[in-house]
């Protein structure tokens, strides 16, 4: 290979059917022509406003639902063309932490147990087990007296530390870690984010990590991936994204952060915000755009710049 992509998504699309449209069935695109690549080793952030399409991104590239059309390849080989021993190892190589782990661990298994059933599900033997599940909960944090405990028993920060060691158990190659941080405070949120880039230095792992909160995404990510309704709107570097945004909608959300430092007080400015009737086809931002035009009715462009793709005809 002369790459080292873990992850090469293509013109990806996932369509829902709408409510209504009793004669007419109605789709609409939750995702929408997306192609980016993930790499060996990187933490790529996905960030946009709720139900822009994260989390079914997040789910397509596990294979936890079905694309409509595109392309996903792992390791350079189609998800969708996986014999049984491919799924198997696929599974084993990809996890994910959900945003609230009050729901996604069992309250009436104590945490040894949440942590051994992914190993039991990939017949790991039982005289390792035992080894593997300290290394873990050892590894995100906490020691090994929580996993005499519940669920129940833990705070919201150690519950989404077991999450992870659940979610590293079987040392996966790639996680997707969806909104792992909305549901903690902000000390919390940051002991978390810490811990994810540490388990991604020490296992090379990959993580999509997303958030609607470009602060946390910018405070984690190699690349960013900003999207709006199901459309990529512009990927980059993180650096390159946060300090010279180039499409109108990842200016927008810059511009909305709290600022930081003083002396940058009052440099971002920005033309308003419009709010246009929504159009068919086209541009997805076009309704709220400062800058729309007629043209912008039809598809944008695609430019290229160096490690930076932007969808708009006025970046
Ligand atoms: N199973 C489903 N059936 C119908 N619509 C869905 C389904 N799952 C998600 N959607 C819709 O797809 C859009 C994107 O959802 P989602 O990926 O959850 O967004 P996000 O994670 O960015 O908030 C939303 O409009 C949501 O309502
Ligand atoms: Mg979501």
């Amino acid at each position: 290979m002369d790459n080292d992509y873990l992850f090469e998504v293509v013109e990806l699309e996932k369509k829902y059917r709408i409510e209504g449209g009793l004669f007419k069935k109605k789709y609409f695109y939750a995702v929408n022509k997306v192609s980016f690549n993930i790499y060996r080793n990187e933490i790529v952030g996905l960030v946009g406003e709720s139900g822009s399409g994260k989390s079914t991104i997040g789910r397509l590239l596990l294979k936890l639902i079905d694309k409509t059309n595109g392309k996903i390849l792992f390791e350079g080989k189609d998800i969708y063309s996986f014999d049984k021993q491919e799924e198997k190892l696929f599974r084993k190589k990809t996890s994910i932490i959900f945003q609230d782990p009050r729901s996604s661990l069992n309250p009436r298994m104590k945490i040894y147990q949440i942590l051994e059933e992914p190993l039991i599900v990939h017949k790991v033997k039982k005289k390792f087990r035992d080894e593997i599940i300290k290394q873990s909960i050892i590894n995100s944090g906490l020691d090994i007296s929580f996993l005499d405990r519940y669920p129940s028993d833990l705070s919201g920060g150690q519950r989404q530390r077991v999450a992870i060691a659940r979610a590293i158990v079987l040392n996966p190659e790639f996680i997707v870690a969806d909104e792992p941080t909305s549901a903690l405070d902000v000390s919390t949120q940051l002991q978390i984010i810490k811990l994810i880039e540490r388990l991604k230095e020490e296992r090379a792992l990959s993580v999509l990590f997303i958030s609607h909160d470009l602060n946390v995404v910018g405070n984690i990510s190699d690349r960013i991936i900003v999207l709006y309704r199901g459309k990529i709107m512009e990927q980059g570097r993180t650096k390159d994204i946060l300090t010279s945004p180039l499409h109108p909608y990842t200016k927008m959300l810059i511009a909305s952060l709290p600022v930081n430092h003083p002396k940058d007080r009052g440099k971002k400015e920005l033309p308003k915000e419009v709010f246009r009737k929504d159009v068919e086809g086209g541009c997805v931002f076009y309704h709220r755009c400062p800058y729309g035009e007629d043209k912008c009715k039809t598809e944008p462009p695609i430019k290229n710049l160096k490690n930076r793709e932007v969808y708009c005809h006025f970046a």
